[in-house]
């Protein structure tokens, strides 16, 4: 049987295994898909033990060893050199350890579902750390015509500016936000896990379509009920993102495409 795994630490709290025996269901695919708590200062050895099994054919990597898995992966692709962080890995049949980010592209497939037309858009991103770099290029991909990224640490939204080097690509910061009207707004910082609201005072909802928290739980974040005061006409938490990124996990190790919005259903249900 296929083997798979997402490594984390901690771990426990993760989904992935649900998730991706839903997929394997749908796809007609028998998989052993667990949980491994890593040591800090041993996910390489971790890593190396799992691939040790001849049947083990991916895994999921999740905070804190996403920039590990970057530098442990010998061919990347797009996404993973942009963000400089690899959530999956694949280990290809001639041996080399592939790493992925599908992050960005669970986001963006995500927007899409809900019927977001990114290509000419206007994007604001809030936050410049790990989770705002993995969705820029996947963004860009799509088409949009600007993307404003502004952070509480503004030096961090420059250096993510001067490392990417695209014109659609800028950062400002909160004070000069009342003159940018964006049509999605997203939030990637963390402060949503404590309950708190990034500083956003001068950020314009009125025309936004769709406010995007990638955090996600039983109610709407902070962030998503300030955007519909705001005047945002929709918003969302990342529990879509989650599983579209699993999504294309899913699809890089076995070229099988799994149906996710039952999988996105049933998530929020078991909330
Ligand atoms: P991640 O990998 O999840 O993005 P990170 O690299 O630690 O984690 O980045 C966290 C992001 O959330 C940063 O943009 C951080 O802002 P700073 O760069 O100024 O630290 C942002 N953040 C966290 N808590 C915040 C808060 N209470 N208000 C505003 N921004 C916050």
């Amino acid at each position: 049987m296929k083997k798979f795994a997402v490594f984390g630490n901690p771990v426990a709290h993760s989904v992935s295994p649900t998730i991706h025996q839903m997929f394997a269901r749908s796809c007609g695919e028998d998989i052993d898909y667990i949980k491994i708590e890593a040591p800090l200062d041993g996910f390489a050895k971790a890593i190396a033990d799992f691939f040790e099994d001849k049947d083990a054919v991916g895994c999921n990597v999740t905070v804190p060893f996403k920039q590990q898995a970057y530098a442990l992966a010998t061919q990347l692709n797009q996404e993973a050199r942009a963000a400089q962080a690899v959530n999956t890995l694949y280990k290809h049949p001639e041996g080399k350890l592939h790493g992925y980010n599908t992050d960005g592209i669970g986001l963006v497939a995500d927007l899409l579902a809900h019927g977001a037309q990114l290509k000419g858009q206007k994007v604001l991103l809030i936050g410049a750390g790990g989770a705002a770099r993995g969705v820029i290029h996947p963004l860009l991909a799509a088409g949009v015509s600007t993307l404003v990224i502004t952070n509480r640490t503004q030096e961090r939204a420059q250096e993510i500016v001067d490392s990417f080097q695209q014109e659609q690509l800028v950062s400002l910061t909160n004070q000069k936000l009342d003159k940018f009207t964006p049509d999605i707004i997203i939030n990637s910082t963390s402060a949503s896990l404590n309950q708190q609201l990034p500083s956003i005072q001068n950020v314009k909802f009125e025309q936004c379509q769709i406010a995007y928290d990638m955090v996600y739980g039983k109610a709407p974040t902070i962030f998503m009920e300030h955007a519909k005061q705001q005047g945002s006409s929709l918003a969302l938490d990342g529990l879509g993102m989650l599983v579209e990124q699993a999504a294309a996990a899913f699809t890089i190790w076995t070229e099988k495409k799994p149906e996710t919005r039952p999988v996105v259903t049933a998530l929020r249900e078991a909330l």
